[in-house]
Order: C-alpha cells, then structure tokens, then sequence
C-alpha cells in the first residue's frame, strides 16, 4: 500500500505556456476531469509565476490545488528578483523545491534547497515537493542511491517529524525528464523504498510513513498506472504531459481507477 489513501497528481508546467490565455485555456479544459475526483486524486497544478493568480481564480472552490514552481528562503527583503513562501500563502497550497532544473540551470545546491524546504514549510498552509534525483552517468555507474540518499539527507537538514504532513519528496531522475525514456518501474520502487528510509533516518520513522513520495519523469496516460499502483507510490509530478489537456485528463482518470480500487 502507498502511505496515502489519495493519489497526488502535480502539474509541473514549467516555462510554459508563454501566453496567459493559453494558461487560461488549459486550466478550463483540465478543471472538470482534474476536479471529478478529488477525494481519490488530490490535482495540483504549477503554472509560471505571472499565471498563478489567473489561474487561482479558474480554480475558485472546485477542490483542484495551486502550486509555485519554486519560492526563496527568506521571506522578504533586499533579494531581487525572488518570491518569498509568504507571499504564496493563501492562494497556494504548494511549492515546488529543488527541481533538477533548477539546479542544473541555476545551481542550486543541496544546502539552498534545505533552506527552501524549511522556509516553505515554516509557512504553515504550505505544503512542499521537495525534488531528488540522479544523473545519467549516476544511473549507469550504480551511484544514483548515494546521490538520492545524499539529495535526501541534505534537504531535509532543517525539517523535524512534525513537518512530515507537509512534505512530499518526488523522485526525479534527471535521465527520465523530458526524455521520453521513463524508469523502470521496479528502479522507481526501489529508489521510493531508499528514500522513505533516508526520511526516517533523518527526521524519524513516524515521519517516513506519513511523508508521501511521488515518481516523475516522462509520466504519460500510457505509463502512469504502472506508477501509481506501486506500493509505496503516492503519485506522479508531470511535466509535458501535462501541458497537453486531454492526456492530462486521461493521466487522471487512470490514477482515479486504480485508486478506486484499494
Ligand atoms: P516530464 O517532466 O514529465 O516532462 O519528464 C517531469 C518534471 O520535470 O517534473
């Protein structure tokens, strides 16, 4: 069994679309399979900051979530340019942390996404993805558990058991995003496994049951049940396939089914 009795689905829809109708556009076509089931499926979606508000008000009571893509560590100041967590409380429920395009882009290190998580989750209507994940050339040299428990461990220096509730750690390999080539689902199972250990290692065992673990990378509707019907899975970060509304509709009809049927 997945910790969780619902299924999260997060709707990473990164630098896109550049058009804030189109934004208003995909919302409205997502909203009515994306809210048919929110007591099985929690939707999440993570539009580009300049969206977030117009697509908060499309979102209205229908029981779908908001997310940043990602936040800053402190919460307000001279840091141009940033978003602080406070300023995403009320109208976010969630924020992205430690994508691995951000560290890749924009170096973000272990100790900046440590220090994200904690601001985030000190914001306490936040709840946060934090994102771990190895490299190609780990993958195939047999490293990428260290590099996970690693990430893990670092990322979670500053949260305590209580923040547990609030935190969901989306499993990520950086060789699987926007690549077309998704994991084995037996490599994601036992890389979740790893990391629901790391967690209890590292804030407790209490917090290693209740913190939820996702997979993510080159999630569609023709693989994502493989996914979710994993013990120990608690749901999927989307990214391209998310930006498409009827495959998106499609991603959460099937995770409905299979949590139906628990
Ligand atoms: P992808 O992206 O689904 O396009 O592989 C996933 C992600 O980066 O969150």
């Amino acid at each position: 069994m997945a910790a969780a009795e619902k299924a999260l689905l997060a709707a990473n829809w990164k630098m896109n679309p550049t058009d804030g109708g189109a934004a208003l556009e995909l919302v409205n076509a997502i909203l009515p399979a994306a809210s048919s089931n929110v007591d099985q499926v929690e939707v999440a979606l993570f539009p580009p900051f300049p969206w977030l508000l117009g697509v908060a008000e499309v979102l209205g009571e229908s029981g779908v979530k908001l997310g940043a893509q990602d936040c800053f560590w402190e919460m307000s100041g001279a840091y141009t340019g940033e978003v602080s967590p406070k300023m995403l409380e009320g109208w976010c429920q969630w924020v992205l942390v430690g994508h691995s395009e951000r560290r890749a882009y924009l170096g973000e290190t272990d100790a900046m996404v440590a220090k994200k998580v904690a601001a985030a989750l000190s914001c306490e209507t936040l709840s946060v993805i934090m994102c771990v994940g190895e490299l190609d050339e780990h993958y195939v040299s047999g490293t990428g558990s260290e590099v996970v428990t690693t990430q893990v461990k670092a990322g979670l220096s500053s949260c305590s058991a209580d923040d547990s509730a609030r935190l969901v750690i989306a499993y990520e390999p950086v060789w699987a995003i926007g690549t077309g080539k998704s994991a084995d689902p037996e490599h994601a199972y036992k890389t979740m496994r790893l990391i629901r250990r790391v967690v209890g290692e590292t804030i407790g065992a209490g917090a290693a049951r209740q913190v939820r673990v996702l997979y993510g990378g080159s999630v569609n509707a023709g693989n994502v049940q493989s996914y979710v019907e994993l013990p120990l899975c608690d749901g999927c970060l989307i990214g391209g396939a998310s930006l498409k509304a009827d495959e998106f509709s499609e991603i959460v009809r099937v995770t409905g089914a299979v949590y139906g049927h628990r």
